[in-house]
């Protein structure tokens, strides 16, 4: 692996308590390209902007896929990732769907731990506080064809931040008319064009006072499927529900460690379809106690209130809230401040 680093660091010029999602980067990046059938020598390098040809195919066709993973300082100043196998294992399912070539887990964990490693000092310390960690891999061979490209790269980017959404009441409304992914189609990659499909529906929706959008099933728009941006979690009465990973949602690794952690809590889980009519009737009599999304960016969000064909609905406060305490189980290992009995935390 080739190793340059930046001359002088731009850290100084950061307002760490004024952050925007997303917008502000670290010192440096990883690259790798691929070309003539196999990848080449990965190398850090100062983060920059690149050179594309105009007409590399991703693009054009969106042949992209991506990841999203959080690095996070504990009180002693040491730097842990979060099950960061569980991101190249899906980052290569999500490439294998869109026809990208596979990259090596362990040349991806190798450049990953050194690359966070050069930008430690960009992971501040402080629950809530992380640094993004953003992988991503795209067609850019310099062809129009549509077909799978010749020629690849991989990168990874960091950027320092704080919470995801600004907003502390967070509306959704479930979706009767557009649909995020099929059956058969990319839902459980993490595709590029997953999300920009949803920019437009979900405009509207904030126009309307929302946030987010939960999807429901394509065929028929009567099952719950994910919120774009995470996962999502229905208490009714004292069971946890969640929707069953399938071809359209995302097999998120914070969703599976929160069925995880409610379990060893002794909550009962159902990983199951749930229909919008059971949660309907559920919220009618007041057997609906939270909803609450799951997602590396988001960690755990709770929902306030959801809109449905024109109706409105708002959740109960809790006092006794799931969600807070499954988020408190989580961030605590994630951050260093409990044991970690499923070895989630990998140091740095
Ligand atoms: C993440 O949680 O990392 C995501 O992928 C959501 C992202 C679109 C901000």
């Amino acid at each position: 692996m080739i190793v340059k680093s930046v001359k002088r660091s731009r850290i100084e010029s950061v307002d760490f308590d004024n952050l925007s999602f997303g917008s502000t980067f670290s010192d440096h990046m990883f690259v790798c390209d691929y070309a003539n059938g196999k990848w080449g020598e990965p190398q850090i390098i100062p983060y920059a902007p690149i050179q594309l040809d105009p007409s590399a195919s991703a693009l054009h066709y969106g042949q992209a896929v991506f990841e999203g993973m959080k690095a996070y300082k504990d009180d002693q100043n040491d730097v842990w990732l979060f099950r960061p196998d569980q991101n190249i294992k899906r980052l290569n399912k999500s490439a294998e769907r869109l026809a990208i070539p596979q990259f090596s887990e362990e040349l991806f964990l190798k450049g990953l731990s050194r690359l966070i490693d050069l930008d430690r000092n960009w992971v501040q310390s402080g629950l809530g506080n992380s640094l993004y960690v953003r992988p991503f891999m795209f067609a850019s061979e310099a062809c129009v064809q549509a077909s799978p490209s010749r020629e690849y790269r991989i990168m990874i980017i960091c950027t320092p931040v704080s919470s995801y959404y600004n907003d502390n009441q967070v509306r959704v409304k479930i979706a009767d008319h557009y649909s995020r992914a099929p059956q058969g189609g990319t839902g459980y990659a993490k595709a590029a064009g997953n999300y920009a499909g949803q920019f437009y529906p979900t405009q509207l929706a904030l126009e309307e006072g929302y946030q987010q959008i939960i999807w429901t099933d394509a065929a028929t728009h009567q099952y719950i499927e994910e919120a774009g941006t995470m996962n999502l979690f229905f208490r009714i009465g004292d069971t946890l529900i969640t929707a069953p990973t399938s071809d359209s949602i995302l097999d998120g690794i914070t969703r599976k460690s929160i069925i995880q952690l409610a379990k060893d809590r002794g909550l009962q889980v159902e990983t199951r379809q749930l229909a919008v009519s059971e949660l309907i009737e559920a919220a009618k009599n007041n057997m609906l106690k939270e909803i609450f999304g799951s997602g590396t960016a988001v960690v755990v969000l709770p929902i306030h209130g959801f809109g449905y064909k024109g109706d409105e609905y708002q959740l109960p406060i809790n006092e006794d809230s799931v969600a807070q305490m499954l988020k408190s189980d989580l961030t605590s290992i994630q951050y260093n401040q409990s044991p970690d009995p499923h070895g989630w935390r990998v140091k740095v």
